[in-house]
């Protein structure tokens, strides 16, 4: 086991750098714009940033609900690249739609940020080819990789943090971030078997890409609390280490998780399939107080309830929210 258990207090707050697509940090003491029920600037138009306001996956169930009535909790959406790499179609004509009626982020899964082959030029240009197409507010992705040269293993595996692996993903951050003209965020993932050959803390990994590329950071933290548990390490110290490093931070991604047994031992799972749990709205509420007010994603990938339940979620996240930002502005 290799991350760290820092328990010590976060660094105060000092000025942080901030991409010019990721919500702007302020430093302590100077009253911060509560701007978290406002719009993001642009509309959906490629400049600006999310509103420090509650998102939603976007997802086919909820098409129509989403343009007819959509819920007063639902300020932005993200939608997963790799769903809209057809040449045009009905999907396309949705996303405009979409677009045009809330600030939109881009998410993808295919990337393979961590390749040491490096990214795939053929799926970076189809990445391009989506995001000039509906020039997203922020375009994301992970600290994972998806299999060996030419193969596609559907999933996000995850890659032992070594000083050798920062240099891969930080090139291949990079090289994307050059193709594409625009800086992205990294989403810390869910984990479940650590590495022997793991010599660096997630936090300082994170923080450490940032520093090198200019990228921001996506901060799961149903993803930090999974790894914990799994992991056997602490949450709180995870995110203070990372706090302490000053990280542009421009979303947070909440979602459910599931509790496996295995042979004795509770494994959870980032399936996305339930309620955000309470122990992750606590680290939520922790992470507010460490980074502020920031664009929050209610992710919810399986079994996917009516839009009203996701709805309810995001109003959560967004009463969290106004909450961490009024006590900002009474302790500044
Ligand atoms: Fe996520």
């Amino acid at each position: 086991m290799t991350h760290h258990s820092a328990k010590s207090k976060a660094a105060p707050r000092t000025t942080r750098q901030a991409t010019d697509h990721a919500a702007r940090s302020v430093p302590r003491g100077i009253p911060r714009v509560p701007s978290f029920f406002g719009k993001g600037k642009g509309k959906g138009k490629g400049k600006g940033a999310l509103p420090r306001a509650p998102g939603i996956g976007l997802k086919a169930l909820h098409q129509a609900d989403l343009l007819e009535a959509p819920p007063a909790s639902v300020h932005w959406v993200e939608a997963h690249t790799e769903n809209f790499m057809a040449r045009g179609g009905p999907t396309h004509r949705w996303l405009d739609a979409i677009r045009d009626r809330f600030p939109l982020s881009l998410h993808g899964v295919a990337l393979s940020l961590g390749a040491a082959h490096g990214v795939d030029p053929d799926h970076l240009a189809r990445v391009k080819a989506v995001v000039d197409r509906f020039d997203p507010v922020q375009v994301s992705e992970h600290l994972a990789w998806v299999g060996p040269p030419g193969i596609y293993l559907n999933d996000l595996l995850p890659l032992p943090l070594t000083e050798d692996s920062l240099a891969v993903v930080a090139d291949n951050v990079s090289r994307v971030q050059g193709t594409l003209g625009r800086s992205i965020l990294v989403e810390n993932p869910s984990q479940y078997l650590a590495f022997h050959d793991t010599v660096l803390a997630e936090p300082d990994f994170l923080a450490e890409l940032a520093r090198r590329t200019g990228c921001g950071l996506l901060l799961d933290v149903n993803n930090v609390h999974v790894s914990a548990v799994n992991l056997g390490f602490d949450a709180i110290g995870w995110l203070d280490r990372l706090a302490a490093q000053g990280p542009p931070v421009g979303e947070i991604h909440l979602a459910g998780h599931a509790d496996r047994e295995v042979e004795g031992v509770t494994i959870l799972i980032d399936d996305h399939g339930s309620r955000v749990r309470p122990a992750v709205w606590d680290l939520y509420d922790h992470a507010l107080s460490l980074f502020g007010p920031t664009p929050t994603l209610i992710e919810w990938d399986s079994d996917v309830p009516p839009l009203s339940v996701l709805a309810d979620e995001a109003a959560q996240a967004g009463a969290r929210l106004a909450a961490h930002g009024e006590r900002e502005m009474a302790d500044a």
